[in-house]
């Protein structure tokens, strides 16, 4: 761990919204009186109806339930768009730089609201009203925004699934939510090419009984697809018979905004559901203090609409504070390692929010890409997603930010709907390596396995002990699933999944999942999950996933895999394997080694000693720990013998 310390500047601590005495005096009102506080700062959005209610919350096994705001009545777009036309109408809203550096767009408030009201007229003609469920499955092109605030004007659920998920773990998503309404492209395009999203609608809706009514499809590269005649329908062809006028569905607190699909510990991954009225307020709030948002900022967040980052900080937070939010559709390193930056610099970004798996990936080019491009523009970093090493912290602040921009390592999880523990820039000084402290209204606390909360410098697993308003409210038709994920393991509180470390300075060091789930270059993955996708292989007979260190990506994928008698282990096995994860899941879920292993170690009740094979992915052969409960100790050996090289 790195024990530096970066005071905050004082001309921070002057500019920003709030310096250190006002963050503790913020801090202190929210926990000590969440009412009054949240109560005030709900007024940051507009109501149709105001609230007269503000929390009322039951962490209570058996009883959880979440409500925030529950009286008041507003609408998600009618925030992120309308109310802004009168003041801000010609400011930009949204930049959108295109996977080619030839290709950008920007798109005015006004501009927004008559895109947004087009999209919702066009799902309003194909039956689509409120509380309907529409999976948007689309690339990094304006439509995803438009579509996600086209839902929520007519008060549609949207269930947006990332463009990297293969047509099984898609098809999966639109049966469980029960969408009749798909929106996606003919192609997306990241890094020159170009994958094939309408071929994969196609796919997965071939397997849900029933299929689904309509198929709207945006034409992003004009690459021919097929249409089903009666189902599928082109974007731009519907669009051209509708107005750019439409209501704004009158929406309760707490109906819902959306279901975001995530992976848990066991069984297939879980529908998050947030709702309207504490969700953005939360989002909003966070955007603007975490960022230091200030208007006639440009803020680029590098995520994809298709994880809970896109969702609260590319565009519900930014568009209700009436931003000018960049969404960006290619990668990192095309058509150059200097592409972040050369971006940065062509729309004179002064907010910049990434991952820090592209940090080191862009770090082993060198500082050349970054120092040949200037970066003048940039005021203020962030990074999201996994624990941040200390080295591609110092990396980020010393050449992409020159020492000028302090860095907001912002955690969170999509369960949160918005940040829970990260710096302020103008309050907080800076520990690289620690997300830092609570924003307001959020009370960590660090608790042992036996669940006894542990006081001052500690560490162990990180629970929060009370409820804020952009918390998840339900696992989508399935509230017991939720009750036990969160709420049974340490009865009373929100448990994260998170094991973490609290300093001296009561900062907090998050050091990773506790539970069975990896974090693949900031996308999280069920370990159970990969492993269900291995054993459905024909020629495997068992399959053990464990995460292991990886220089880039954080955690890589470690698969141990018992063939079937008679199979051979052979190089193109392996080679047919991890193809065949990237076509059941998605190429996100690659194994990045396959060691094939002729038995796994097992308790003699037949239970995988997983802690065992996790050790040996991580090359500690040394401290396996208790290994007496085995039944079969020479399955160990063999393991070690044959562990796979990461290098
Ligand atoms: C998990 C949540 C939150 C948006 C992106 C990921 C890890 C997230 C940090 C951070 C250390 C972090 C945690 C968390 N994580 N941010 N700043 N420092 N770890 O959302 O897919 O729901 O994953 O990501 O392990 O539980 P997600």
């Amino acid at each position: 761990m790195s024990d530096k310390v970066y005071d905050v500047p004082s001309q921070w601590a002057q500019k920003a919204y709030v310096d250190d005495a006002h963050y503790q005096s913020m801090y202190a009102a929210s926990v000590n009186d969440p009412n009054a506080f949240w109560g005030e700062h709900g007024k940051r959005i507009d109501w149709f109806t105001p609230y007269t209610k503000v929390k009322n919350t039951s962490y209570d096994p058996g009883h959880v339930s979440i409500k925030w705001f529950e009286d008041g009545v507003t609408n998600v777009a009618y925030n992120c768009v309308d109310r802004h036309l009168e003041t801000r109408g010609d400011q930009v809203a949204i930049i959108w730089e295109g996977d080619s550096p030839d290709e950008s767009r920007k798109i005015t408030y006004r501009e927004l609201s008559s895109e947004v009201n087009k999209l919702a007229n066009v799902l309003r003609n194909r039956g689509v009203e409120k509380g309907d469920r529409v999976t948007i499955y689309l690339p990094m092109i304006p439509e995803a925004a438009f579509a996600m605030l086209a839902c929520a004007r007519l008060g549609a659920i949207h269930s947006i699934v990332f463009g990297g998920f293969s047509p099984d773990s898609l098809g999966g998503r639109i049966a469980d939510c029960g969408s009749k309404v798909v929106i996606t492209a003919d192609e997306g395009l990241r890094g020159g090419r170009k994958v094939p999203l309408k071929a994969n609608v196609d796919a997965a809706v071939n397997q849900i009984e029933g299929g689904v009514d309509h198929v709207i499809v945006v034409r992003r590269t004009g690459g021919k697809v097929d249409m089903v005649p009666g189902r599928d329908v082109y974007y731009d062809e519907a669009a051209a018979m509708v107005t750019d006028e439409c209501p704004a569905e009158p929406m309760n607190a707490e109906d819902p905004l959306f279901i975001l699909y995530t992976s848990g510990s066991t069984g297939k991954p879980k529908g998050v559901l947030h709702t309207t009225g504490g969700y953005l307020v939360y989002a909003s709030m966070t955007h603007q203090y975490v960022f230091d948002y200030h208007p006639g900022d440009i803020y680029w967040c590098t995520a994809d609409v298709g994880w809970v980052t896109g969702h609260s900080y590319i565009v519900y937070g930014p568009l209700a504070n009436g931003a000018t939010t960049l969404m960006f559709e290619g990668i990192p390193n095309y058509p150059s390692m200097s592409r972040f930056w050369d971006v940065i610099d062509k729309h004179q970004v002064s907010i910049f929010y990434t991952a820090p798996t592209a940090i080191r990936s862009l770090m082993q080019a060198g500082e050349e890409p970054v120092k040949k491009t200037s970066r003048a523009s940039l005021r203020l970093l962030g990074s999201v997603g996994e624990p941040i090493n200390p080295e591609a912290w110092e990396w980020y602040y010393r050449v992409v930010g020159e020492e000028r921009c302090p860095i907001v390592d912002t955690w969170w999880q999509t369960e949160t709907g918005g940040i829970l523990i990260t710096p302020l820039p103008g309050a907080t000084k800076l520990k690289p390596g620690s997300a830092t402290r609570p924003f307001f209204g959020v009370q960590p606390e660090v608790v042992d396995a036996a669940g006894q909360v542990l006081d001052g410098a500690c560490e162990g697993n990180l629970v929060i002990a009370d409820s804020w308003p952009g918390q998840m409210r339900t696992v989508y038709g399935d509230h017991e699933r939720f009750e036990q994920t969160y709420f049974a393991t340490y009865p009373g509180k929100y448990f994260t999944g998170d094991g973490c470390r609290r300093d001296a300075d009561g900062f907090y060091w998050i050091t990773g999942r506790v539970d069975d789930v990896i974090n693949v270059s900031g996308h999280r993955m069920g370990t159970a999950e990969v492993e269900s996708a291995l054993v459905a292989h024909p020629k495997v007979s068992e399959a053990a996933v464990v995460g292991f260190p990886h220089d880039i990506k954080g955690q890589g994928i470690y698969a141990y895999v018992t063939l079937m008698d008679g199979v051979e282990p052979t190089e193109e096995l392996r080679k047919e394997l991890v193809a065949w994860v990237r076509r059941e899941i998605g190429p996100i879920a690659s194994p990045d080694l396959i060691q094939f292993a002729p038995g796994l170690p097992k308790t003699r009740s037949g239970k995988i000693m997983r802690r065992i094979l996790r050790k040996i992915a991580e090359d500690q052969f040394e401290s396996l720990g208790d290994t007496s409960t085995l039944a079969d100790p020479g399955v160990v050996e063999d393991l070690i013998s044959n562990r796979q090289n990461k290098r």
